[in-house]
C-alpha cells in the first residue's frame, strides 16, 4: 500500500534547470505568501541540470536531506524541510520524506542552483506526495523555495507575473517562447575568480533594498515599460532593441543593489572589467551585438549571437581574472524522470 496512508514508501525523481534574469526580482510584497513587487522575465538554460529524488517513508523518524552526496545541516536543511512540510500541508502526507539532490555542475561554480533546485523539489516531492499539479500550480508552488524556482518549471523563455491580487491567485510563471525560439541566441557565462561566497541570502538582501534604497521606487515605475520592450525584442528575436533594454536592467538592479544600506556589492574587479569590455565590443562592432547580465554574485552572463561569440570569448578569455568561459543556449522545462515508485 502506498501513500499517505502511511503504510508504505513513495518517491518521484525530477529534473529542472537554472535560469538568468533579463529582468530581475527583486523585492517581496508579502512574505507569507511569497509575491513579489515586480514581475520578471527569464531564459531557462541548457546542459546544467539538478535531478531531485523525494521519498515519503513512515518509517523514516524525520527529514533526511543529501546535497551533492553530503547530508544537509542548518540553513540548506531547514529550506528543505520547510518547503516539504508546506507540500505536507497541501497533500495530507504526513511521513518524513528522504530528499537526495544533485547537480551536475558544481555548485560553487557561480550558476545559482535555488531555482533549478527547487523547481526541482517542488516537482518531486508534490508527485511523491500525490499531488499533480499543472506546471502553472508547480510555478506557484515553487517560488515559496526561492522566487526565481517558478521561473525554472517552464523551459526557454520565461516571464513570471507579479499580479495585483492580494491572495496571490495571479502570481505565476508561463512560458513566453519556447527553448528553440531564437537559436542565434547564446549565452556565454563567464566565470571569475576569487568570487565572495554570498554572506546574505537574496531573499534577505532584497527586502535590505526595499527598505533602504532611495532608488528603488524608480526602478519599480520603470519596471513595466522595460519588461514590455524586453518581451518585444525576444518576440522579434532583435539584438538591437534587446541587448541595450538587458544592460539597462542589469545596471537598474546593480544601483539599487549598491544604494541599499549595508550596501550589497556583488561584483569584483573582473566582473567590473568584463561588462567594460562587453561595452567596448559594442561600440566597436557599431551596434549592439552582447550584453552582460548579473544576479546576486560576481559571475557574468554574456548574451551574444552565435556568430559573435568566438570573438567574444577570446576577448573576455583575456581578461585578467577570469577563470572559464561557457556557452549555453536556452533549455528545456522540468521534468518527471521515471514513473513514481
Ligand atoms: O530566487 P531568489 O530568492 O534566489 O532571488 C533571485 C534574485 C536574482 O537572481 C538576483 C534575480 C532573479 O530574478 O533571478
Amino acid at each position: 500500500m502506498r501513500g499517505p496512508e502511511g503504510r508504505g514508501s513513495r518517491s518521484a525523481t525530477f529534473e529542472a534547470r537554472p535560469n538568468i534574469a533579463l529582468v530581475k526580482y527583486w523585492g517581496v510584497r508579502d512574505r507569507t505568501r511569497a509575491l513579489p513587487y515586480n514581475s520578471s522575465l527569464s531564459v531557462t538554460l541548457d546542459r546544467l541540470r539538478t535531478r531531485t529524488r523525494v521519498r515519503f517513508d513512515p518509517k523514516l523518524g524525520s527529514d533526511r536531506v543529501v546535497l551533492n552526496g553530503q547530508e544537509a545541516s542548518g540553513g540548506p536543511r531547514d529550506g528543505v524541510v520547510r518547503f516539504l512540510d508546506r507540500v505536507r500541508e497541501a497533500s495530507g502526507e504526513r511521513s518524513a520524506a528522504e530528499v537526495v539532490s544533485d547537480n551536475n555542475f558544481p555548485t560553487a561554480s557561480g550558476m545559482a542552483s535555488s531555482a533549478s533546485g527547487f523547481a526541482a523539489l517542488a516537482g518531486a516531492a508534490s508527485r511523491a506526495a500525490g499531488l499533480r499539479l499543472s506546471p502553472r500550480a508547480l510555478s506557484q508552488l515553487a517560488r515559496f523555495g526561492s522566487g526565481s524556482a517558478s521561473r525554472s518549471v517552464f523551459g526557454g523563455f520565461v516571464e513570471w507575473r507579479a499580479g495585483t491580487r492580494a491572495d496571490g491567485a495571479d502570481c505565476y510563471a508561463r512560458p513566453l517562447y519556447g527553448p528553440g525560439h531564437w537559436p542565434e541566441l547564446v549565452d556565454l557565462v563567464v566565470l571569475v575568480r576569487g568570487a565572495p561566497v554570498k554572506e546574505v541570502r537574496s531573499q534577505e538582501a532584497m527586502q535590505w533594498t526595499v527598505a533602504t534604497s532611495p532608488e528603488y521606487a524608480r526602478r519599480l515605475s520603470e519596471l513595466p515599460r522595460r519588461l514590455a520592450a524586453i518581451r518585444s525584442a525576444i518576440a522579434r528575436r532583435d539584438p538591437d532593441r534587446l541587448f541595450p533594454r538587458v544592460m539597462e536592467e542589469c545596471d537598474s538592479f546593480r544601483s539599487v543593489c549598491e544604494t541599499t544600506r549595508p550596501s550589497l556589492d556583488y561584483l569584483t574587479v573582473t566582473s567590473r572589467a568584463v561588462l567594460t569590455e562587453v561595452r567596448a565590443f559594442n561600440r566597436e562592432r557599431g551596434r549592439p551585438r552582447a550584453a552582460y547580465t548579473h544576479d546576486a554574485g560576481a559571475h557574468v552572463h554574456v548574451f551574444t549571437l552565435r556568430r559573435e561569440a568566438g570573438r567574444l570569448r577570446a576577448r573576455l578569455a583575456r581578461v585578467p581574472g577570469v577563470e572559464s568561459l561557457t556557452l549555453l543556449r536556452p533549455g528545456p522545462a522540468a521534468r518527471p524522470l521515471g514513473p513514481n515508485v
